[in-house]
């Protein structure tokens, strides 16, 4: 898809669809039965083309709501597509990413291929924040997850232009448009990568395309295997990756600018990449077991940000590690009751013991040593992002992630960073309190606190490696994948996360 700013009257832009957004203007109690529908463009031509359709009332400009006029005399584009934005009075910037990807969306399946969106003029909106949303709403809507499928055909929108009355600031106005594909692109980018099946994205191979985008976008990458995690006495993430005949990859990604203090922060982000998750010995019950495909969304949540971070070059150092490895039953695979020794937070420290009581409770093993080696190489600050349990789906359900924090300063750089994405994680406790459900009788903590609380102790069990770094733990298990298609994404993949996690790391940039 190629995106372009175009500054002009809507009505004078020829394209096969022009889209424009409706909102309901009408306030107080006459509001249901009395809509009152608006344009929100100030060109009248567009006015006059839509007026007989919004005041037949037809059409009630709902969120995603589309309606196609043909021909309309007095525009250069072949059709008018009327996209709703819901109540006026309540419009955000989220709703116009959604409503752009909803005029996408509709392109798509009809094989119409060029787009031009008329950036909504309304009090609420500023119109730098209205570009960027717009390219992101666009570039997320033309992705399908459908590579596999031979009967595909390629259907990606491939022209979108943002159409700008006046411009007041055209430099800026672009400097957004760039800002939202690259962190569309980015998230689009992780969405491939959880749609690889097993089979196809082991943890080698996902080390290959991590290290193919390093090389691509000038970040410094190294992957390593089996012994460089015998080396570092990374217990824990090897107890994982011992009942796998794939080797485990332990993806290290480093975003180094020039012109960040010396002794500013060093962001450490940590992703679980689980290519596949049997839950092991403790093995899963088989419906729905191809989920586990996706158990690497967190890493490939890293993954993405670390190359929109390549691209939008803030000035901080940003250091993205992941762990990745293959969740497996064999002879050599490790057993409940079994104890592992996690990496050392230091040369003349030992490893924390950990009893393992279920093998499905993996992902908090492989994290535990990324978070140490994180904190070894550097990093002051720590996000970390993981499919880590289902327990956060039956807290939160598929609406909002879960989002942990040792540290109230660092989560309010997150919380504030949700309001420009769109995304939505709901603060969960980590308290001492819960710390008892992680007691072990024989080694320093066991790998799962029971049924009560289960994303909450397993929040717990990370926060014993963070020690007292600055962390937020996401766990993004029940946001990551989607069954049903919204009118603005298509189905499958989310890359939910990966945006708050941009908007995070930018908001460390001196
Ligand atoms: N990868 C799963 C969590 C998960 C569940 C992700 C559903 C996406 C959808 C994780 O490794 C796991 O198996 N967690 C266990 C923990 C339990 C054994 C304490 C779980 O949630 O059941
Ligand atoms: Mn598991
Ligand atoms: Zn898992």
């Amino acid at each position: 898809m190629n995106i372009e700013l175009a500054q002009n009257s809507p009505s004078a832009i020829s394209t096969e669809v022009l889209a424009v957004f409706a909102a309901d203007a009408s306030t107080g109690k006459a509001a249901e039965s009395n809509p009152e529908i608006r344009l929100l463009t100030t060109d009248e031509a567009v006015q006059r083309a839509a007026q007989s359709v919004l005041t037949s009332g037809e059409f009630k400009a709902d969120s995603c709501e589309t309606l196609l006029l043909h021909g309309s005399s007095g525009l250069a584009a072949k059709r008018l597509l009327i996209i709703g934005l819901g109540k006026l009075s309540k419009v955000t910037p989220h709703d116009v990413r959604k409503a752009a990807g909803a005029a996408v969306r509709y392109l798509k399946p009809r094989g119409l291929r060029e787009l031009a969106l008329a950036a909504p003029i309304a009090e609420p909106l500023d119109a730098q924040r209205t570009v960027r949303v717009i390219a992101e709403g666009a570039v997320l809507a033309d992705f399908d997850s459908d590579t596999y499928r031979s009967d595909r055909k390629d259907r990606s929108v491939q022209s979108v232009q943002v159409v700008l009355h006046n411009v007041a600031d055209r430099a800026s106005a672009e400097s957004a448009l760039r800002e939202g594909i690259i962190i569309a692109e980015s998230q689009n980018f992780a969405r491939s990568l959880v749609n690889e099946p097993g089979n196809r994205l082991t943890p080698t191979v996902l080390g290959q395309r991590a290290a193919a985008m390093c090389r691509e976008f000038g970040l410094d990458c190294e992957v390593h295997s089996t012994e460089k995690l015998r080396e570092l006495k990374m217990g824990a993430f090897l107890s994982v990756a011992q009942g796998s005949d794939e080797p485990p990859a332990l993806i290290v990604m480093r975003y180094e600018p020039k012109d960040a203090p010396a002794n500013g922060p060093v962001l450490g982000l940590v992703g679980k990449g689980i290519t596949f998750d049997t839950g092991g010995i403790s093995i899963k019950p088989a419906d729905n077991m191809e989920k586990m495909k996706y158990d690497m969304a967190g890493g490939a949540t890293m993954i993405a940000a670390m190359r929109a971070i390549a691209q939008l070059q803030p000035k901080v150092r940003v250091l993205g590690i992941v762990c990745s490895a293959e969740n497996m039953p064999s002879g050599k695979a490790q057993k409940p009751g079994d104890v592992q020794i996690a990496m050392p937070a230091a040369d003349d420290k030992p490893g924390k013991s950990i009893e393992i009581i279920n093998t499905d409770a993996e992902g908090r093993l492989v994290l535990a040593d990324g978070l140490t080696y994180a904190k070894r190489l550097g990093a002051t600050h720590l996000i970390n992002a993981a499919t880590l349990t289902g327990a956060i789906g039956v807290a939160l359900g598929m609406i909002n992630g879960g989002g942990f924090s040792n540290d109230d300063q660092t989560w309010s750089h997150f919380a504030d960073g949700l309001k420009v994405t769109g995304e939505r994680f709901w603060r969960m406790p980590v308290e001492d309190d819960y710390r008892e459900l992680i007691k072990s009788q024989i080694a320093d903590i066991k790998n799962t606190g029971g049924r009560y609380g289960g994303a909450i102790t397993a929040a717990m069990f990370l926060k014993e490696f963070v020690e007292e770094t600055p962390w937020i733990h996401l766990d993004i298990a029940g946001i990551s994948w989607s069954d049903d298609a919204k009118p603005w994404l298509a189905s499958g993949p989310t890359g939910n996360g990966v945006r708050s996690v941009i908007e995070w790391i930018r908001s460390y940039s001196s």
